[in-house]
């Protein structure tokens, strides 16, 4: 196979692309030349964490928008690999809120044992894609960081996985130039201790605004205030933690919000989302959706209708993660290598409109999970990707929502069964309260009454 495939991005999706094609070559299949571009030092993605923010050694902007003592969200069971589980990684299956150091060691040991590191130039981000429709090809210019020179090099598609929650949506809020304390979006956000005994305030309602404030409450600050622009979360929270609606101004440190209220604060966390933002996608490449389920102009929430030799990994809105990009990965694999047909750009269309229409009408809190597991399956089902039982995700999903509702800080002392090999995980060691070490190491020790 003659083809020349370009990855932007060693994230999980993009490490999933990379699997997708060793594996079928792993399968004696002829696969195209693949170079993967990836502007940080390891692969990865969000996963491989740096106490940088702002700018690194080279000037780039910093992915990272991850912290110390992030633990996973969402129940494992319902990000595992299907062709690599968490008990062949671990040697056994292992409690299911891991901290994102023993997921990255998870990460990687899928891609250790495929063999894919010398696909990808790393240091090497990409600075320009661009369509020469004459030749069929797209042009991409990336620099090599170390080396401080551009290359130039033509592929016949493009896989861009570089990730949708780096850059940072920073609304401003009158006052803010005076405020006396630190002002800081969550993409900046790195240790939950530099707020220990503030009064800290976050705007936002979503899963930044919910982790980082129960960070900063679990190392020790005064008080936390949620000041969301839509409808507060309505959790259970501790006694020093309130909801009030949307700021509308600081004077010095006092906050105003919208209802009349007030609060002393110390710092402000912008818990308010990222930026689809492509800035090296020449104009006619570039995805331009808001962050939910059915993006824009992406059939089979893949295939760039404007051009289908172009293809975005993981731009959703994300429930599934890890073998959702699995999915995807496959399904593109399986394009490029002549496998699946596309359809007509109407049909393509037509098929992201009722995407659109099918997430807009969904009703209730379970619903939008049970919309992505649909998605994940209807992709697996066209793939040789390994299938699973989606119902049993979906399942870990529906008690991690029952559980949080019954207990906020509390949620991660629950286990759930492996859609993948029906284990039930241990419970861990440690409640999540009281787990302040973050390392696997600790994660992993095993608790001494089951040890004797
Ligand atoms: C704070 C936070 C916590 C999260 N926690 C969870 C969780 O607990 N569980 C879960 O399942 N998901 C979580 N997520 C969701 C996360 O999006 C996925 O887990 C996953 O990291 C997405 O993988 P990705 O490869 O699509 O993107 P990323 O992980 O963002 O990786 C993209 C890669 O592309 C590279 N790149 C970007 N631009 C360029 C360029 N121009 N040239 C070359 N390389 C480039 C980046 O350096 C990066 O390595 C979290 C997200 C955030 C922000
Ligand atoms: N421990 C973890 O695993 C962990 C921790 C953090 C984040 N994450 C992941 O990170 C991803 C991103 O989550 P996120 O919470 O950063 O982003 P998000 O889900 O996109 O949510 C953005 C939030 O910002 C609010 N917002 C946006 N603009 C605003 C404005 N101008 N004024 C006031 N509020 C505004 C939104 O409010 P409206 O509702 O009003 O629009 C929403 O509550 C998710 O995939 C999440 O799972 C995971």
């Amino acid at each position: 196979m003659s083809k020349r495939i370009a990855i932007i991005g060693a994230g999980p999706s993009g490490l999933a692309q990379l699997r997708a094609f060793q594996s079928a070559a792993q399968k004696g299949e002829e696969i195209p030349e693949i170079i993967c571009y990836e502007k940080q030092e390891n692969w990865g993605g969000l996963w491989n964490y740096t106490w940088r923010t702002g700018t690194d050694e080279y000037g780039e902007p910093v992915h990272n928008s991850m912290y110390r003592y992030l633990w996973s969200n969402g129940p494992k069971e319902g990000l595992e690999f299907a062709d690599y589980t968490f008990e062949e990684h671990f040697g056994r299956q292992i409690a299911s809120y891991p901290p994102r150091a023993v997921l990255f060691d998870y990460i990687e040991g899928r891609v250790k044992k495929a063999g894919i590191r010398d696909l990808i130039r790393f240091r090497t981000p990409v600075r320009r894609v661009e369509y020469l429709a004459d030749q069929e090809k797209f042009r991409v210019v990336a620099t090599d960081l170390k080396a401080d020179r551009d290359s130039e090099e033509l592929y016949d598609h493009v896989i861009c996985a570089s990730g949708h929650f780096s850059t940072p949506r920073v609304p401003e809020f009158p006052g803010f130039q005076d405020f006396p304390g630190r002002i800081l979006h969550a993409h900046d956000f790195r240790d939950a201790l530099e707020f220990k005994d503030m009064d800290i305030l976050i705007i936002g309602t979503s899963y930044s605004a919910e982790d980082i404030g129960s960070q900063c409450w679990k190392y020790g600050c005064r008080s936390v205030t949620v000041s969301h622009r839509t409808q507060p979360m309505g959790f259970a929270w501790p006694d020093n933690w309130r909801e009030v609606p949307l700021l509308q101004k600081v004077e010095g440190n006092l906050a105003i919000f919208k209802d009349g209220s007030t609060a002393k604060v110390d710092a402000i966390i912008l818990c308010c989302g990222y930026l689809h933002h492509f800035p090296f996608m020449e104009d006619s490449l570039r995805l331009r959706t808001a962050n939910r389920l059915a993006t824009a102009d992406l059939y089979k929430g893949v295939v760039w209708v404007k051009n289908p030799r172009l293809f975005y990994l993981g731009m959703q809105d994300q429930w599934y993660t890890f073998n959702m990009f699995d999915a995807q990965a496959w399904y593109v694999r399986d394009i490029i290598m002549d496998r699946i047909a596309l359809p007509d750009r109407a049909a393509m269309d037509a098929d992201v409109a009722e995407r659109v229409a099918r997430e807009d009408a969904l009703e209730d809190d379970y619903a939008p999970i049970r919309y992505q597991g649909d998605y994940v399956r209807e992709l697996i089902a066209e793939t040789d990707y390994p299938s699973f039982d989606v119902d049993a995700a979906n399942e870990a999903f529906f008690q991690w929502k029952k559980h949080k509702k019954a207990s906020i800080m509390g949620f991660r002392d629950n286990a759930y069964v492996s859609p993948m090999t029906g284990t039930l995980a241990p419970k861990h060691h440690t409640p999540w309260v009281e787990a302040m070490d973050d390392s696997l190491e600790s994660y992993l020790q095993t608790p001494p009454c089951a040890a004797e």
